[in-house]
């Protein structure tokens, strides 16, 4: 696969992001350099950090040494990285992103995100507004949210009358997030994945094994095709060579319409829905 074969998707601020992305959760040091080296040489330009990930030093590094070495430069990478609760708040984002940018060491990002709405803090809504003052300077291209749930996201819009270009939130077959992605349509907000895999909870899932042996893929690679099918940019993760290898290639096929209901469908199928943390509780 190359960069140029995966996709693109125009945020609300005519931004172009690749669809596809690399996760970086749980990726550190010499390690986090190491895949990430690996993903820009396999055609990933699009990578998904955050400050709470305690890896923007290796993500920065792995990012330089790969400009250095000719592999890519910074206008062909999408980088994302977020402001944690504890950085929330009109006095403190400013701060923290600087921080951020100083861990990467680079100039700007990408795309900058609050990274959960926190609701009992109650600085949601002064954190965007922080954070849209930051792209007025030009140190950050695209600005957004993520976990922010339909209340959440409506105040904001209402409120600061910005409207994020993201909403990054846990979608996975068996979770398809469909009344966020009708409320995010109309609001012009666009969708990305995190856990597309469910941390490889709906790899095992018969329908999904099924559609995998009709058109040849791995269950991996359906679920992250699925998301991208339903409008959806994907970041997963991987510490695996062969696995990000595979990941990428799910822009290389297309799921009939058949196929893909067949996946959404497994929204209703008991021991589905949401996996993970609830952002209207989190991290209370
Ligand atoms: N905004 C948020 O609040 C939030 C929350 C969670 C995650 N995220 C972001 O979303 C990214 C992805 O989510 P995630 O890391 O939670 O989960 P994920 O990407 O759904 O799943 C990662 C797991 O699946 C395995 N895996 C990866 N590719 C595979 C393949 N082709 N076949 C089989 N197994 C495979 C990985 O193992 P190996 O590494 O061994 O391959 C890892 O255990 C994160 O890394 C992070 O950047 C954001």
């Amino acid at each position: 696969m190359t960069a140029a074969a995966v996709p693109t998707i125009t945020l609300n601020d005519g931004t172009e992001m690749p669809q596809i992305g690399l996760g970086t959760w749980k990726l550190r040091g010499d390690d986090a350099v190491r895949i990430v080296r690996e993903a820009i040489e396999l055609g990933y330009r699009h990578i998904d950090t955050a400050s709470s990930y305690g890896n923007e030093e290796a993500i920065g590094q792995a990012i330089r040494d790969a400009i250095a070495a000719g592999d890519v430069t910074r206008d062909e990478l999408f980088i994302t990285t977020k402001a944690w609760q504890d950085e929330q708040g009109a006095d403190r984002i400013p701060a923290a992103f600087q921080d951020s940018l100083h861990r990467l060491g680079l100039e700007y990002i990408d795309l900058y995100l609050v990274h959960w709405p926190d609701p009992t803090q109650g600085k949601y809504v002064e954190s965007f507004e922080a954070v849209a003052r930051l792209q007025g300077l030009g140190i950050v291209q695209a600005i957004g949210v993520a976990n922010f749930y339909e209340e959440v996201l409506r105040e904001v819009v209402e409120k600061t009358g910005t409207v994020p270009a993201l909403n990054q939130v846990e979608l996975h077959p068996g979770f398809s997030q469909a009344p966020l992605r009708t409320l995010h349509e109309e609001l012009e907000i666009r969708t990305e994945a995190w856990s597309p895999l469910g941390r490889g909870i709906v790899l095992m899932n018969p329908v999904i094994d099924e559609v995998a042996r009709e058109v040849g893929k791995s269950t991996a690679q359906v679920a992250l095709r699925w998301a991208m099918q339903l409008g959806c940019s994907v970041i997963p993760k991987s510490g695996d060579s062969r696995r990000l290898a595979q990941n990428i290639e799910a822009a290389s096929f297309t799921l009939t319409p058949a196929q893909m209901d067949a996946i959404t469908e497994l929204d209703h199928q008991q021991g589905f829905g949401r996996v993970f943390d609830d952002p209207r509780t989190f991290p209370a």
